[in-house]
């Protein structure tokens, strides 16, 4: 892997310009950010360009924009070895072929370790990047919040594998400091009452999806909401309110008949940039995510990215206003599928939004539905969004429990989007796919069969 990486560094030395290619999410943006910073240190030109994925019409575009050097980050697996495009790097943590000419690309996959949780997009490009100058290590903390963005830390309530390395060089460069706290997405900016509504694996049985049951848990306990006409977030309480909260929640759900390894998990390492502002929500790793991702997936690229390179005045603020209208999107996003239904079939279960909500964010309102009490997680969910170019963007989310069982998303989404001419990929937990318009039935159909075989084997 070392030696790739400064194979990789060497081509990037040898380059006069570079144009950087990545993907919309937060782990595409810090990916990019990342190689954007080491081309700027390192005196290089380059370009940078955002792409939802990577179909021929962008290869085709890219292929006659004739580039000296193309660097992909956070996708790219998926190109083939006799791709039309030439004088390439890669650095992916998607799935891949293993057979093909790997040479150019540095991807887990290609070494033994787990691109769904060992090691992000950012966290590739990060490698490369520290091999080109070990001053890089200030750009963990990039990677660790592209990890986060991909949801990592979720299979072991905390970062292992690669991403640990990486974390030893967040502690090392003053950067990251890690300690282990509430699992529920929003310490430092959203209000308590609010961060334990929409707590989700474990949720909390009688208040999760419960504003005013939320509110009188807090009030039971003695614990103010609000601090003047401030609401008080997670980091604004005491340790012993703290301690109270996580007591009470585990017996709640010890109660409930959760047990002790679901319980566990409402707690988990947690991030913080100690060089951020605190109460702001770069200062979380998962926070800072969410806000990336309130801005590449609306096309608003420039803005997550200038975050990313140190921003701190007009693109933050352009950022926060985003991150209220994604938060609004969510949220609507969840109740339109639940209004649409979710149809269950015998291996899979769908449902499709048709123009209710974005294809950029249909991923995410999936894995929120699969992870909400009001949908069984006991099979894949698949959700459909219409494109703005008229296809149909698919995206697919498991748990943890049905990849252990034999699910991989990203072949079975791969194979039924080819056998309709469409693309699709990922990994074993979370994929997607552009099919055209119309074959949705085909696709599930498809689909439904490639997860069958892999659920009986
Ligand atoms: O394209 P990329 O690899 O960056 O995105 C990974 C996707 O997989 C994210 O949308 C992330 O939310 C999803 N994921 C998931 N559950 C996991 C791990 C990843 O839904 N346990
Ligand atoms: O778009 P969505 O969030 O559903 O994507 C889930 C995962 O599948 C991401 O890692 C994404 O990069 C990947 N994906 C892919 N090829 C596609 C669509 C999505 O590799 N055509
Ligand atoms: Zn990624």
């Amino acid at each position: 892997m070392i030696n790739r990486a400064s194979k990789l560094a060497e081509i990037i030395h040898n380059s006069e310009k570079i144009h950087v290619v990545t993907h919309i999410d937060a782990d595409g943006i810090t990916a990019g950010a990342i190689a954007a910073l080491t081309l700027k240190r390192l005196g290089k030109p380059y370009s940078i360009e955002f792409v939802k994925q990577l179909d021929n019409n962008i290869q085709e575009k890219l292929k006659n924009e004739n580039h000296k050097l193309i660097w992909f980050t956070d996708l790219g697996s998926s190109i083939s070895s006799n791709s039309i495009i030439k004088n390439k790097i890669i650095t992916d943590h998607h799935s891949c072929n293993q057979d093909a000419d790997h040479s150019y690309h540095f991807n887990p996959h290609l070494f033994g370790f787990d691109g769904s949780f060992e090691l992000s997009g950012a966290g590739a490009t990060y490698l490369v990047s520290k091999s080109i100058d070990k001053k890089n290590i200030d750009l963990s903390s990039l990677a660790i919040i592209g990890a986060c963005g991909d949801l990592q830390d979720k299979k072991n309530c905390k970062l292992i594998g690669l991403n640990q390395d990486i974390l030893k060089d967040g502690k090392k460069s003053n950067q990251i400091v890690i300690k282990k706290d509430i699992s529920y997405f929003g310490r430092e900016t959203r209000p308590v009452y609010k961060l334990l509504q929409f707590a989700n694996n474990p949720i909390i049985p009688g208040l999760t999806g419960r504003e005013s049951a939320c509110i009188s848990f807090l009030k039971k306990l003695n614990i103010k909401i609000k601090d003047g006409d401030k609401s008080r977030c997670w980091v604004h309480l005491s340790k012993n309110e703290r301690r109270k909260i996580i007591s009470n929640i585990a017996e709640l759900l010890l109660t409930k008949g959760f047990g002790h390894k679901i319980t566990k998990r409402i707690i988990s390492e947690v991030y913080i940039l100690k060089n951020e502002k605190e109460g702001t929500e770069l200062h979380d790793a998962k926070e800072y995510a969410t806000l990336l991702n309130s801005t590449a997936r609306y096309g608003q690229y420039m803005v997550g990215l200038n975050v990313c390179l140190g921003d701190r005045n007009k693109w933050l603020n352009d950022a926060q206003n985003l991150l209220r209208g994604h938060r609004k999107n969510l949220v609507e996003g969840l109740q339109f599928a639940k209004e649409e239904g979710i149809e269950r079939r015998e291996f899979l279960q769908f449902y499709h939004a048709k123009s209710g909500i974005r294809d950029t964010i249909i991923g995410i309102v999936t894995n929120m539905l699969l992870n909400s009490f009001e949908v069984s997680n006991d099979l894949p969910l698949i959700g459909f969004s219409f494109k703005e170019d008229g296809d149909v963007k698919a995206s697919a989310r498991g748990t943890q429990e049905l990849v252990e069982k034999g699910l991989n998303l990203s072949i079975a989404m791969n194979q039924a989007a080819k056998d309709l001419n469409g693309i699709g990929g990922g990994h074993n937990i979370a994929a997607g796919a552009t099919i055209p318009k119309g074959k949705e039935e085909e696709f599930l159909q498809l689909l439904e069969k490639r997860i069958k075989t892999q659920l009986s084997s």
